[in-house]
């Protein structure tokens, strides 16, 4: 499943945050590569520098020292057009408390993305009801969020995060806000997609039995990898 195609490879990259007249260091030289296929999760005490990593790996945000490539390109060296056109090409993200749209339905909030894509490969509404229907929402497609379990709304969150088929697929606390069960499916909608579209996915959590679904765990400590390659 994991071959060695490197997918994101980050080196000595540290995050400095300015905090009233200090400097947060909330990621101190962070090395590390991702493989297509695999699933990483990522874990560690509050303030670690989870999010900021993820945040990083995403575009989401700028590290003050280091690089880090995505797919061979160096993305802490692009302009803001050229960031967001990778994001918008190569990388879904899912968030704990899902961003979706309230006034669209469950289907509108799937296609948006499609419907933005500048080359869109896929047809927006025909995408957006065969992603929901793999993730076993095919009798919710009209349903707004307010109308949907957080578990639910969750699954439309990640049918919306795939609808460009990124190859890179970034979760912070993904069962975050959801009871066990709840989590449980997300989690086995999230390996199953990994194992048909070879996804790769990075999940930050607290969560053990998350972590229970990764080929590879990676633990920080103080903005520094504590586990080294695990
Ligand atoms: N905007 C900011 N300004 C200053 N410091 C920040 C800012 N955002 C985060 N930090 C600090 O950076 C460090 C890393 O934060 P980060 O959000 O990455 O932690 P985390 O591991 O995701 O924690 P949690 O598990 O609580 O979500 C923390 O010490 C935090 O206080
Ligand atoms: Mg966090």
């Amino acid at each position: 499943m994991a071959s060695q195609h490197v997918v994101v490879r980050a080196r000595g990259v540290t995050k400095e945050l300015p905090l009233g007249s200090t400097t947060v260091h909330a990621l101190r030289g962070i090395d590390l590569d991702i493989y297509t296929g695999e699933l990483v999760v990522i874990v560690g005490p509050s303030g670690s520098g989870k999010s900021t990593l993820l945040g990083l790996i995403g575009g989401l945000d700028t590290a003050t020292s280091g690089t880090i490539e995505i797919d061979g390109v160096d993305i802490t060296r692009l302009n803001e057009d050229q960031l967001t056109e990778i994001r918008n090409e190569k990388i879904g993200f899912i968030f704990q408390f899902f961003n979706l749209i309230p006034t669209l339905t469950a289907l509108e909030n799937v296609a948006l993305p499609v419907q933005f894509a500048r080359k869109p490969q896929f047809h927006p509404e025909k995408r957006a009801k065969e992603l929901l229907t793999a993730l076993g929402l095919k009798d919710r497609l009209r349903h707004r969020p307010a109308e949907l379990s957080g578990g639910q709304q969750q699954r439309v969150a990640i049918a919306r995060a795939l609808a460009n088929n990124p190859p890179l697929l970034l979760a912070d606390e993904p069962t975050g806000n959801l009871d066990s069960e709840s989590g449980a499916m997300v989690m086995d909608a999230l390996e199953r997609i990994r194992n048909q579209a070879g996804t790769t996915i990075v999940i930050v959590t607290h969560d053990a039995q998350i972590a229970r679904h990764a080929d590879r765990t990676i633990r920080l400590v103080d903005g520094l990898i504590a586990n080294g390659r695990a």
